[in-house]
């Protein structure tokens, strides 16, 4: 008999600790991880190295379409060390970089650019199954996964924790500025014509704000157990 790999889908705003969740569960579970974040976040990279800004005209939305369309990206390494390679340049701490978040949050407002990435998920996911983590997982990229979860925190509890993680990597920044464009970020993610942020049909809603990442990485396991 054919073995289905196992699918699970993590979905949910920025700062819900996502990341850090998929990653231990995968790991877990030795299962790979896909950070589906991590393809937007390149794309917005090569755009903002391109010259384009965040206030994108038609030509600059085609440009970005074309560098997703060509975009040469591959992940390497174990869940809890995974490095995004770009063009055979490791990129992985560009593409944490502020500017790089806010494009990140405009071009994957752009239906072509969800489209190919999308079609790259499926084609990576499929064959081998994983944590794969992201915003529409569970609603579009991959609905019948096993397990959905969405994860998600109180606003304030999400900002400090990016706060906190960009202090530590020596970045300077302010806090009222993160808690906004947290904001921004989330208003533009949820409120999209193109697979706007929400909770999958049948996703199960954990609520990080007062839990360790520990607690959640059990509850994901402990979900996964229970299904048929
Ligand atoms: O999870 P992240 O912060 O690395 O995601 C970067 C941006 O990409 C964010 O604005 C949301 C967007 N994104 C998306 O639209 N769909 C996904 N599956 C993953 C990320």
């Amino acid at each position: 008999m054919l073995e289905c790999p196992i699918l699970i889908a993590i979905d949910g705003p920025a700062g819900a600790g996502k990341s850090a969740t998929a990653r231990e569960v995968a790991v877990r579970l030795g299962l790979p991880y896909l950070d589906t974040g991590a393809m937007y976040r390149a794309v917005a990279l090569l755009a903002c190295r391109e010259g384009l800004g965040p206030d994108l005209d038609e030509r600059g939305r085609a440009a970005v379409v074309e560098i997703a369309a060509f975009l040469e990206l591959s992940f390497s390494g174990d869940p809890r060390a995974q490095r995004v390679v770009v063009r055979g340049s490791d990129v992985t701490e560009a593409l944490r970089a502020p500017e790089v978040s806010q494009m990140a949050s405009m071009v994957s407002a752009i239906p072509e650019v969800r489209r190919e990435m999308v079609r790259r998920q499926r084609e990576i996911a499929t064959r081998t199954g994983g944590v794969v983590e992201g915003r529409d997982i569970g609603t579009v990229v991959f609905p019948d996964a096993v397990l959905k979860v969405f994860l998600t925190a109180e606003p304030e509890v999400r900002a400090r924790r990016r706060f906190e993680e960009l202090t530590k990597r020596g970045a300077r920044v302010r806090w009222d500025d993160v808690l906004s464009e947290q904001g921004e970020r989330d208003r533009r993610d949820s409120t999209r014509s193109a697979s706007p942020l929400r909770p999958a049909q049948g996703a199960v809603i954990i609520d990080s704000s007062r839990l360790s990442l520990a607690q959640v990485v059990d509850a994901v396991v402990a979900l996964l157990s229970r299904t048929p």
